[in-house]
């Protein structure tokens, strides 16, 4: 499976030096042609030198060559790549990947790289357990980047526990897997709907809530990784949420994505309508700033169109139609309802009556609701891993023998 792929290997630190140059190894023993990108630290322990060797190729540590001058093409590096695998990834690098700093070659191929990228942390325990640490993981995680978590023993700092860089031949296996695992999703087209939206009252003030749109995006990296083509209409958001993988439309307002969402629904075979649309709009928005004139100040609203009932009522027999729920009481026999009025055919439960769920946060509960009373309770687990479960769920609609 390895065989003729392509693979940038991104080495930061080092430490660890034998057990870069035993994965260089395996790699282009099984056939792989190897690319490496040091960083200047990762060239004070272990020679380029050896990894040229290695790898049969030269190795990148600079932007310029310094004996001919020529120009190290971050771009081309990223887009040779099949796969990137940061191993070892140092707190540092973990850092500026989370924050696409772009300040080494390293740095910003990542930037420019369109494939899959996977990171192997490697650093003192107590490093490994800072927040600003966990933070950035949680955060490469929403980029769609695999993290190949450390392993626990014994540390260059002489002390004991997690922060070790995976074994070689654990890292090679997840390569493997990353190639032989089946993109079954390749010809589908996915429209999801993610995020807020804003209802604009004057220049400055608008009508919203909480949503952070990870959820939608947690299910689109899912998609992205087997295969899918997918298009999210996203609500404002920040930046780092996105997965750049996807054809993002930014939208505003709950007019603006419903418009976007009818141009692109016909086209889709997979619609996830995970955004949390305002449903009333203001009347009538005032284009300059509202002054403080008035005591008895009223604001008239009117409803917005509902997008996923859009969706049941003009969805053809090959689509399939998935919506969400954010109930606080009667939670399962008000997704019920949904389910039968919006004609869809899946609905996730959120409740925020669970400890751990809803909106901002990094984790969530959800229950699916299908059609003839059939619920399906989850366990409260982190956005990512909720999205592969919500995928496999969808997939189950459109081959139930899985
Ligand atoms: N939805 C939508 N367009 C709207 C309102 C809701 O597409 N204008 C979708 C949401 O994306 C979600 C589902 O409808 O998939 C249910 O949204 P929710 O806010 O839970 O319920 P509502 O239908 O708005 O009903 P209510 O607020 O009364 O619970």
């Amino acid at each position: 499976m390895i065989a003729g792929k392509n693979i940038l290997l991104g080495i930061t630190g080092g430490i660890a030096a034998y057990k870069i140059a035993s994965l260089t190894r395996l790699l282009v023993k099984s056939g792989a042609s190897v690319k490496v990108i040091m960083t200047k630290d990762a060239c004070n322990f272990i020679a380029p030198l050896t990894l040229s060797v290695l790898s049969g190729n030269p190795v990148y540590s600079q932007f310029t060559n310094q004996s001919d001058g020529t120009w190290n093409n971050h771009v081309e590096l990223g887009l040779w790549a099949d796969l990137f695998v940061v191993a070892p990834c140092t707190a540092n690098t973990l850092a500026k990947l989370a924050h696409g700093q772009s300040d080494n070659l390293l740095t910003t191929t990542y930037l420019s790289c369109k494939t899959q990228v996977m990171i192997a942390p490697a650093m003192d325990l107590d490093m490994w357990k800072h927040l600003a640490v966990k933070n950035n993981i949680e955060k490469l995680k929403l980029f769609g980047n695999k993290i190949l978590m450390p392993d626990s023993g014994p540390l260059a700092s002489g002390l004991e526990g997690e922060g070790r860089l995976q074994e070689p031949e654990k890292i090679y296996s997840e390569i493997e897997y990353f190639f032989s695992s089946k993109l079954d999703l390749k010809n589908k087209k996915v429209l999801i709907t993610a995020g807020p939206t804003r209802e604009y009252i004057d220049a400055v003030r608008y009508i919203s809530n909480a949503s952070s749109g990870k959820m939608g995006f947690a299910i689109a990296t899912c998609f992205v990784n087997r295969g899918a083509e997918v298009t999210v209409i996203a609500g404002p958001m920040d930046e780092a949420i996105k997965n750049n993988s996807c054809t993002i439309i930014d939208v505003v307002s709950a007019h603006e994505m419903m418009n976007s969402f009818k141009l692109n629904f016909k086209d889709s075979d997979i619609v996830v309508c995970s955004a949390a649309v305002a449903d009333y709009t203001v009347k009538n928005p005032i284009k300059n700033k509202i002054k403080k004139v008035d005591n008895n100040l009223q604001i008239a609203l009117e409803p917005t169109q509902d997008i996923l009932l859009y969706a049941g009522k003009n969805k053809t027999k090959n689509q399939r139609i998935i919506g969400f729920a954010l109930e606080t009481d009667n939670e399962i026999e008000n997704a019920q309802k949904k389910l039968k009025s919006k004609n869809a055919d899946m609905i996730v439960l959120n409740s925020l009556n669970d400890k751990g769920a809803g909106f901002e946060g990094n984790t969530n509960k959800v229950t699916f609701i299908h059609k003839g009373n059939k619920i399906k309770k989850l366990e409260l687990m982190e956005k990512s891993l909720l999205g592969q479960e919500i995928v496999n769920e969808i997939v189950k609609l459109i081959n139930p023998k899985l």
